[in-house]
């Protein structure tokens, strides 16, 4: 029997988001790749599972999300959904399955979906891909913006660094957001802005807003590999790392590679 650190395991929904924003309820919400990552994250009673496009990195090793296939993030989306219970689960639908044109995307997200069986689909972008969010929120699935840095647009920007803390891109940052929430959208993700600025959006949308090195929000999400430490020297301002894995592992495996060189694993209680 799992055991919820949390009272309430009924399964999160999108319109559980808006009462949570409504009632002052913080969200919490974390990365996961894997079917038995997202079963520890769902059992420790995470309220949000994003399916990152992050897999690229994390996952996969590559220097940006842009490599990252819509097969390749169904099948990470597959495993996630058959360890989780209670959180809702969000997949990024990955560069080039959205900017093509409003068929394409909806196409593409209608097949993610299905194949997935995830609850809602994470976009990048603003008004430029306000008509592909439309067409796949009229095709009934739920839509999460995700505005500031935006990583498939990594070439654009040239760099990791903090968004909109000049005018004009923090002023059509906002436009973008109410285009978002007025579109439908169910939720919205803001990276790597100034916390002035998220907490203005915080203010203006009734959708929930989580932040990622944004400051305070309605919620907040890191990318799971980060916050436990996995990533030896990734250190960013924003990140708030729970534990050291890194070095439990290495220990560990150390550990087990002293053992076998001297024999001492398997002993007598470890054979048949
Ligand atoms: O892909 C990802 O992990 C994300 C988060 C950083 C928000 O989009």
């Amino acid at each position: 029997m799992s055991k919820y650190l949390v009272e309430d395991t009924r399964k999160i929904s999108v319109q559980r988001l808006k009462e949570m924003k409504a009632n002052g309820e913080k969200i919490s919400m974390l990365t996961a790749y894997d079917y038995g990552t997202a079963k520890i994250v769902d059992e420790a009673g995470i309220d949000v599972i994003l399916v990152g496009d992050s897999a690229s990195n994390v996952m996969a090793g590559n220097a940006t999300t842009l490599p990252i296939t819509v097969e390749e993030m169904i099948y990470h989306a597959r495993s996630v959904v058959r360890g989780t219970k209670r959180a809702l689960v969000v997949c990024d639908m990955p560069f080039g399955s959205y900017q093509v044109c409003p068929a394409d995307s909806v196409r593409n997200a209608i097949h993610m979906v299905q194949a997935s069986g995830c609850d809602a689909l994470k976009l990048e972008g603003g008004v430029e891909i306000i008509e592909s969010v439309k067409k796949i929120i009229d095709a009934g699935i739920p839509v999460v913006g995700h505005l500031g840095l935006t990583p498939q647009s990594i070439h654009k920007f040239g760099g990791y660094g903090v968004r909109a803390k000049e005018k004009a891109e923090a002023d059509k940052l906002l436009t973008d957001a109410v285009a978002l929430e007025e579109i439908g959208c169910a939720a919205l993700v803001l990276e790597k802005i100034p916390a002035n600025l998220s907490q203005e959006v915080c203010r203006r949308l009734s959708i929930p807003v989580i932040g990622i090195g944004a400051g305070p929000a309605d919620g907040q999400v890191l990318v799971i590999d980060d916050m436990l430490g996995k990533n030896k020297g990734f250190h960013p301002k924003f990140l708030r790392q729970y534990a050291d894995l890194y070095s439990i592992m290495t220990d560990a495996i150390g550990s087990y590679i002293t053992d076998v060189k001297s024999g001492a694993f398997p002993n007598e209680d470890e054979r048949y």
